[in-house]
């Protein structure tokens, strides 16, 4: 690995298994102290920086750092200045557009003509919460058609949960290389550099940057020890570095603004790291779906993936939930989500496949938001065709919507609200559902 140029190919990167494990890993061997996390001298001059995703005092079970031994001290770069570049990246507090109680729908970003990558095509759908406060979040879209050159970029706001949606990626970080597809997910530190590079094309999904509590797996109460998403199937990366000795610029998001510095070399240094504070991967495909046998279906928190609690137990202030492919099997039942208003507020989006409460509209690379207390439900054809349908078991297949739930009602930003991509007549597909006619009721 030494001196190479870039951080070779993804191809059969090697991963590290198991949710907030302690892992260690070193691209050189002997790069990594053994016993001690800050010797007087680490091996060939490495410099040890630990990182902390947690306060130093957070319970044990709770508790998330690395230590880092990397060529030059991550401090070493001049000051920061406004990044100058027109971004539609926004930031709690989302109090920049009137809060709508309207449910809103988008279409899919458009795919830039133009080169943009990563981080300038971030474009914010609504968040909530308060950076500086430590609670909410954001949630972005993105649609990039080049790779970050020379570039990195972190988020001192928050945790980055990127959900690809068309496209694989490359992300390299500080700690190793992050190959995530379309179906994968991949869950990024707070403070972390990282580089997104395109692999296959043009690139597009969501992002959910999580000022709070960092993302963990939810209790599995009754369930049982298995089950849900599994902690052996996160994947985290393995020591990698580049040595490269190139004006680097360095863009991070601090308190809602974007700050831009250069420094003289790659912040991909890091030669050999431990601990449980690591970018990590989680394939939507190994998810063991647990779902109803008999009636009814449970209430949607039995898809959840990742959590981010919030000071009130079992109110997230993120929880990011799949609809995957599974079986319907529930007798005498409707089976598509029934029509509800939640305290929860909901912002969805679609991979791939159709989700069974929209037949039409709401596309892959789309979006919808129904925040608390908005009525929604399926459309009129999706429930005609689910109370007539044959109960026979039904699966759900070539399907993967999502949800970014949360206690905080989403802030659209006035990009959303504003953009053709919105669609104004999204309140039509809740028209035509026809009156329940009780006995001795005239027909009309
Ligand atoms: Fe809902």
């Amino acid at each position: 690995m030494m001196g190479s140029d870039p951080i070779g190919p993804s191809e059969g990167t090697p991963m590290q298994s198991g949710f907030g494990n302690h892992f260690a890993s070193e691209a050189v061997p002997g790069a990594l102290p053994v016993g001690r996390n800050s010797p007087q001298k680490v091996a060939f001059g490495l410099y040890a920086e630990q990182l902390s995703g947690t306060a130093f005092t957070a319970p044990r079970h709770e508790n998330r750092r690395s230590w880092l031994y990397r060529m030059r001290p991550s401090a070493m770069h001049p000051p920061f200045t406004p990044y100058s570049h027109d971004t539609l990246i926004r930031s709690g507090p989302f109090d920049k557009a009137p809060s709508s109680p309207n449910r809103l729908r988008w279409n899919p970003l458009l795919l830039p003509q133009d080169p943009v990558d990563f981080i300038d095509s971030l474009v914010t759908y609504a968040g909530n919460g308060d950076v500086g406060a430590g609670f909410g979040c954001g949630i972005h879209g993105y649609a990039a058609n080049v790779s970050m050159v020379d570039r990195a970029f972190f988020s001192a706001d928050g945790e980055i949960l990127v959900v690809p949606q068309q496209g694989a990626l490359r992300i390299v970080t500080e700690l190793g290389v992050l190959p995530v597809a379309p179906l994968q997910v991949a869950v990024i530190p707070r403070g972390m550099r990282f580089r997104v590079e395109l692999i296959d094309g043009p690139a597009r999904g969501y992002v959910c940057e999580n000022y709070g509590t960092p993302f963990r797996l939810p209790d599995l109460g009754p369930i049982g020890s298995n089950g849900l998403a599994n902690p052996r199937d996160f994947k985290a990366t393995v020591a990698a570095f580049e040595d490269v000795e190139r004006p680097t610029q360095i863009v991070q998001k601090y308190m809602a603004g974007l700050w831009t510095t250069t420094q003289d070399h790659s912040p991909f240094d890091v030669v050999a790291w431990h601990g449980n504070l690591a970018p990590m991967r989680y394939d939507l495909t190994r998810f063991n779906t647990i779902n109803s046998v008999s009636f009814d279906h449970p209430d949607p928190s039995i898809f959840t993936v990742l959590t981010s609690p919030s000071d009130t137990h079992g109110t997230a202030n993120i929880d990011f939930v799949i609809f995957p492919p599974r079986w319907m099997v529930a007798e005498d039942t409707f089976r598509p989500p029934w029509f509800h208003r939640n305290v929860m507020s909901e912002f969805m989006g679609l991979i791939h496949g159709e989700y069974d409460a929209k037949a039409e509209g709401f596309a892959p690379g789309g979006a919808s938001l129904h925040n608390c207390m908005s009525s929604h439900g399926p459309d009129a054809q999706s429930y005609a065709k689910a109370v007539s349908a044959d109960l026979t078991p039904q699966r759900i297949t070539d399907s993967m919507a999502f949800m970014f739930e949360s206690r905080h009602a989403f802030r659209p930003t006035r990009w959303a609200m504003d953009t053709p991509l919105l669609q104004r007549d999204y309140d039509a597909c809740w028209t035509g559902f026809e009156k329940a006619q009780l006995p001795g009721m005239e027909q009309a």
